[in-house]
């Protein structure tokens, strides 16, 4: 079953715990949570403390997206202010021992290491890690701001990296995040994506039900259904 993941960054944040209540409502499987430090991206978002207040208002899996560099200082704390899934950077390690190190650190915190990579990372920096992550986050626009424009030549890398992890017979989730909207999200679920985060498509439509359920939908259409 294919998961849909709102990011809280076009959330009103003057509303934050209501919001998140009614995403949940909605029928939203998870909650992302866009964690930026002003060097990694160029905006600033929020830390562990908003993490700790979702954790309050939702039963829902936290998807914490760090966007961060020198996670290791940090990926503690978010594990313990209850995030459920961890996304690092490719991009932010600089050395590969660190970058596993960090994946195990997740692991051992209790939450579900994940490895994010942006549109210009080739899937080759990935590969040697996908024995130690649950998931693979691939960035569809380039990560720092909600609202950006999805960028189609992602769908190939979705497709690449599915048959990657389908011929190693690993069980791991591809995560797909930025821009993702009711007009794209059938072929990213076609090309293997199985978690589909989506910030402005949620929040600023008028019926988060009638939207996230439509982009449910739209994610078990088959090829040869959407190609009639
Ligand atoms: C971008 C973030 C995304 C973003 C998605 O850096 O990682 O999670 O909030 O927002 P939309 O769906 O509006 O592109
Ligand atoms: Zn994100």
């Amino acid at each position: 079953m294919k998961k849909i993941a709102p990011s809280v960054l076009s959330a009103d944040f003057s509303r934050l715990g209501e919001e998140i209540k009614a995403v949940e409502k909605a029928g939203a499987d998870l909650i992302h949570l866009d964690i930026m430090d002003g060097h990694f991206v160029p905006n600033i978002t929020v830390g562990p403390l908003l993490v700790d207040a979702a954790r309050k208002v939702t039963q829902l899996p936290l998807d914490a997206h760090l966007m961060i560099e020198n996670p290791e200082k940090y990926i503690p704390e978010f594990a313990k202010a209850g995030a459920n899934s961890i996304s690092i950077h490719v991009e932010a390690c600089k050395r590969p021992g660190q970058l596993k190190k960090n994946l195990r650190l997740i692991r051992q915190c209790g939450a579900a290491p994940s490895l994010a990579l942006n549109p210009a990372t080739p899937l080759s920096r990935i590969l040697p890690f996908l024995e130690d992550v649950a998931m693979i986050l691939v960035m569809t626009v380039n990560p720092g701001f909600g609202g950006q424009a999805f960028m189609p030549s992602c769908i190939k890398k979705v497709e690449k990296l599915r048959k990657i992890i389908d011929q190693k017979r690993l069980s791991i989730d591809i995560e797909v995040d930025g821009g993702i909207k009711p007009d794209n999200i059938q072929l990213l679920s076609q090309a293997g994506a199985d978690i589909f985060v989506a910030g402005s498509a949620i929040f600023k439509s008028s019926n988060y039900k009638e939207t996230i359920q439509k982009m449910k939908e739209l994610t078990t259409l088959q090829k040869n259904f959407s190609m009639a």
